[in-house]
């Protein structure tokens, strides 16, 4: 089945995922979609200080947004932020200092920014690709830490403060690649059989569609949605996946067409013509399976994700933090 899966998704992947896919999708994109002003409102981005965080960022700066930048490295927030301030004038841009691997972090950072900041939309953008097993600090497996349990701590402790705002939105970027992976709620930290980094990745990205789905349903006054970029040229690209860039390099998204969709969920007013919880591509919502994949999973195991999820963040909030 995998290979089938594979099969399947690498031939839709060279036919949409590449550069000349977005140039094809981009023919039908509304000009005006994007010609709005966002001046007031406040867009979190993770991950804002490379690729597709960071056009994501400069785009939303253009538009007048203020920017929290949440960046895990001082000098490569700083020297991004400072790129996004010359090129927009635009100088609400914050930078926010975030392990997204690390939960005690994540609780604390979310309980203050809400407490100092009102927040319209989260983009939870930053993600790894980790090859090897490796663990965080807490014995945490780290694309589990980064990918899934970070951003959920992030959005479930943000959830009060969007849902004071109007026009509240989250928009997650997973990645096409989920389409090859079924919900597996058993092993959420790849602790059996041998570990596989790409597979494990694609996983992650898997849980956090079926996380909008769960969201969108449980959370009305927020819209939701989760988009993948397809295949653009990144630094996470070329360090992950040296052998698939190198093949592909010349067929590569640039940022930008990878952030497009990204942009166009965070800010354009067509969006909320759409109902909460679905999957996008080149700005139209796409299916979250491919033909005959068997990847369907039950609603005992949504749940199953969640709760478990819950349980879990819960063992790292800090005494500080009341929920
Ligand atoms: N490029 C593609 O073709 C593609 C395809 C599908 C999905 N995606 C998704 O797009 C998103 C952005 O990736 P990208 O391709 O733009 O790669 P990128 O340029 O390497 O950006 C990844 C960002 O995530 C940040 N990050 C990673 N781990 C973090 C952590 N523990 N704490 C805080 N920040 C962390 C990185 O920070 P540092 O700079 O400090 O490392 C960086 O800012 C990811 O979620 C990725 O899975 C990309």
């Amino acid at each position: 089945m995998s290979l089938y899966r594979n099969s399947v998704w690498f031939v839709k992947g060279l036919r949409e995922y590449t550069r000349a896919g977005y140039e094809s999708a981009a023919k039908r994109f509304v000009e005006d979609d994007l010609g709005v002003d966002v001046a007031g409102r406040h867009y979190m981005i993770t991950g804002a200080n490379s690729g597709i965080g960071k056009a994501t960022a400069l785009a939303i700066a253009k538009k007048g947004g203020t920017i929290h930048m949440v960046c895990r490295s001082r000098e490569r927030a700083e020297e991004a932020k400072k790129e996004i301030e010359s090129h927009t004038g635009n100088q609400n841009i914050l930078v926010h200092l975030l392990d997204m691997s690390n939960p005690k972090e994540i609780w604390e950072f979310a309980e203050k920014f809400k407490s100092e900041n009102k927040l319209n939309v989260l983009i939870n953008n930053a993600g790894c690709m980790v090859n090897k097993r490796e663990l965080t600090d807490d014995g945490l497996e780290k694309n589990f830490a980064t990918n899934t349990l970070g951003m959920y701590i992030l959005t479930k402790a943000l959830l009060p403060a969007l849902e004071k705002e109007e026009d509240a939105r989250v928009v997650n970027v997973s990645s096409g690649g989920m389409l090859v992976q079924k919900l597996t709620v058993s092993d959420l930290q790849f602790e059996c059989g041998t570990f596989d980094g790409t597979m494990a990745y694609a996983q992650n990205k898997r849980q956090q569609v079926t996380l909008t789905e769960l969201w969108a349903k449980s959370h009305s006054k927020i819209h939701f949605s989760v988009m993948h970029p397809g295949w653009a040229d990144t630094p996470a690209v070329r360090s992950s996946m040296p052998d698939f860039h190198e093949k592909m390099k010349n067929r590569l998204r640039t940022e930008e067409q990878g952030a497009d969709t990204v942009i166009w969920l965070s800010i354009s007013p067509a969006v909320v013509k759409y109902p909460s919880g679905l999957f996008f591509q080149d700005r139209k919502p796409v299916p979250t399976h491919l033909p005959l994949a068997s990847t369907h999973s039950s609603p005992e195991d949504e749940e199953k994700l969640l709760h478990t999820l819950e349980e879990l963040s819960q063992r790292f909030v800090p005494v500080t933090c009341k929920l």
